[in-house]
């Protein structure tokens, strides 16, 4: 086989449906014999029966894995692919479970991957005026159009999650023209880099991830703006914002919200997401310690809250 033959030979799809504990043994296995790539898939998905998987920091999760998974392994050839399995099924033991003969096999075509996986994302409308766009399109430009240039990468943020839809819709709707916004728990950045382009003066990034400072501050760069960012001990976070934004998780935002409080500027406006909605009453009652708060909108199950400090 030539290489040229070698990069275009279809590749051979595995799947079969296995409960959670022999599905992880098993796509553990897979991984360890050096199958090309191993995933797990709710069997559920897409029918009433699907299991979502909520957790938080400090909480026990509400369901850490579902209870059907599709195992999907794709390997160079079937027979590359028959040969682990068997070998998977030898390490598992006679009573491991795994039934070679339920396996599903299915050639798939050798794609370009890159633009495979860059084709699933498109450019997201979050209001009229902004838009989200990944680098490989070619942003739209209109009159009164804001593009905000992000790809998909290791720290949370890309727009397509409704918490932060929500946030950036909060920011798109609000005048920022000149004020300071802190963006706390800024993952790529995204609220902190589009709240500048809407008009904001200065954004400051605080968040406990190093992989996230620097994620914002390539992503700041990559569209001309300049977002300082650092760890929450970031000494340019240590001041009051006309506008705060805190796209957490209910619990550390509670455990936040003195000091979340504490910087949002007299007259200022507080903005929090990440919240569930049935976990919205909780939170706010934190909040109203020192905040008016209110539910400003709900997508999907979550909200956004909004608050003003108390005359
Ligand atoms: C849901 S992501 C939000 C990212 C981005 N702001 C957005 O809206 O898409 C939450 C971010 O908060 C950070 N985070 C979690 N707990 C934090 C804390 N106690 N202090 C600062 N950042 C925190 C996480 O590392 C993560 O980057």
């Amino acid at each position: 086989m030539t290489t040229s033959n070698a990069q275009t030979a279809p590749l051979t799809q595995a799947r079969l449906t296995l409960p959670f504990e022999l599905a992880d043994a098993v796509s553990d296995h897979l991984m360890e014999l050096g199958t090309l790539a191993v995933s797990l898939e709710d069997a559920h998905a897409d029918s009433d029966e699907e299991q979502p998987l909520f957790g938080e920091p400090g909480m026990e999760p509400e369901s850490a894995a579902w209870d059907l998974n599709h195992v999907v392994a794709l390997f160079r050839n079937r027979d590359e692919a028959e040969q682990v399995f068997a070998t998977v099924a030898d390490e598992l033991g006679a009573d491991g479970g795994l039934d070679l003969n339920a396996i599903e096999y299915a050639e798939v075509p050798q794609e370009d991957w890159v633009r495979l996986t860059q084709s699933q994302f498109d450019p997201i409308e979050i209001t009229e005026r902004l838009w989200i766009v990944p680098s490989w399109h070619t942003p739209q430009l209109a009159q009164g159009r804001v593009n905000l240039v992000l790809d998909p990468g290791l720290a949370f943020g890309t727009g397509s999650h409704p918490t932060t839809a929500l946030c950036l819709r909060w920011l798109t709707e609000h005048p920022l023209d000149g004020a300071d916004v802190l963006d706390y728990g800024c993952g790529s950045g995204i609220l902190g880099i589009a709240a500048l382009k809407l008009g904001a003066a200065n954004a400051v990034g605080v968040d406990i991830d190093p992989q996230a400072v620097d994620s914002t501050a390539f992503n700041a760069s990559n569209n001309g703006v300049t977002m300082p960012c650092g760890l929450p001990d970031f000494p340019l976070a240590n001041r009051q914002f006309p506008v705060v934004v805190a796209n957490i998780l209910s619990n550390p935002l509670k455990v936040l919200a003195p000091s979340l409080c504490e910087h949002v500027a007299k007259g200022g406006h507080l903005v929090l997401s990440g919240v569930l909605a049935r976990q919205a009453e909780e939170v706010m009652a934190v909040y109203r310690q020192w905040m008016d708060m209110t539910i400003w909108a709900e997508r999907d199950g979550w909200v956004c809250l909004h608050g003003r400090p108390k005359a």
